[in-house]
């Protein structure tokens, strides 16, 4: 549902990704930690829904995985660790939520199918563009983050309760405006989810990182 109505990454991320595979992949091990603790969050704020709570545990544990098989591959690639501080995406998606139940776990299921359909679109244009093994491994990741997407998108139709598919979508289309801006309007910090790369002055900046 989300996949079909995303905006497309611009080419222009898709070439800086992989000039900067290794800033890309220390950045993806931040987003895999970040999966599986806003799953673990998930089920601290809603202790009641025992259901959905099972479903973001065994989520929150694949999501831990996939960062330790990415801590893995940057070990296997020598890609020495480094603090990046966090692109503008998430932060600036998750302000746009509604801060009210019960509007508030619909929001947060929305804004999660939204992250994981990115990912999945990311992985996809990425995989035939990276050298073994890192191409392959988003390949893999690609799917993972497909069933994420279905997973999270079921949770949002649930919040909706019933009868609330249609607000689900039409929610689901306004965040969706959002998120396309910021995975498309020039970003000039690059990473797994930002926006079309450009300096302050419209300019590159393949290939330099402009974090300290
Ligand atoms: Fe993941
Ligand atoms: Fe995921």
């Amino acid at each position: 549902v989300v996949a079909g109505r995303l905006a497309a990454t611009p080419a222009d991320w898709v070439d800086a990704a992989c000039g900067q595979w290794q800033t890309l992949l220390i950045d993806h091990a931040y987003c895999e930690k970040k999966a599986a603790s806003t799953a673990l969050a998930l089920v601290f704020a809603y202790p009641e829904q025992q259901e959905q709570n099972l479903a973001l545990a065994r989520l929150a544990r694949e999501e831990l995985r996939h960062y330790e098989q990415v801590t893995r591959m940057m070990q296997r690639l020598a890609v020495p660790f480094q603090r990046l501080r966090p692109g503008r995406y998430a932060g600036a998606l998750r302000a746009a939520l509604r801060t009210h139940e019960p509007l508030r776990r619909l929001d947060l299921m929305l804004c999660g199918a939204i992250i994981e359909a990115r990912s999945c679109e990311r992985f996809r244009l990425l995989a035939p563009r990276l050298a073994a093994p890192l191409g392959e491994f988003y390949a893999e990741l690609e799917r993972a983050e497909a069933r994420h997407e279905g997973l999270y998108w079921g949770l949002a139709l649930e919040a909706a309760g019933e009868g609330g598919s249609s607000a689900c979508e039409r929610r689901l289309d306004e965040l969706l405006v959002i998120e396309s801006a910021l995975a498309t309007a020039p970003d000039p910090l690059f990473r797994f989810h930002s926006g079309s790369p450009a300096g302050p002055a419209g300019s590159p900046v393949r290939g330099s990182d402009s974090n300290s």
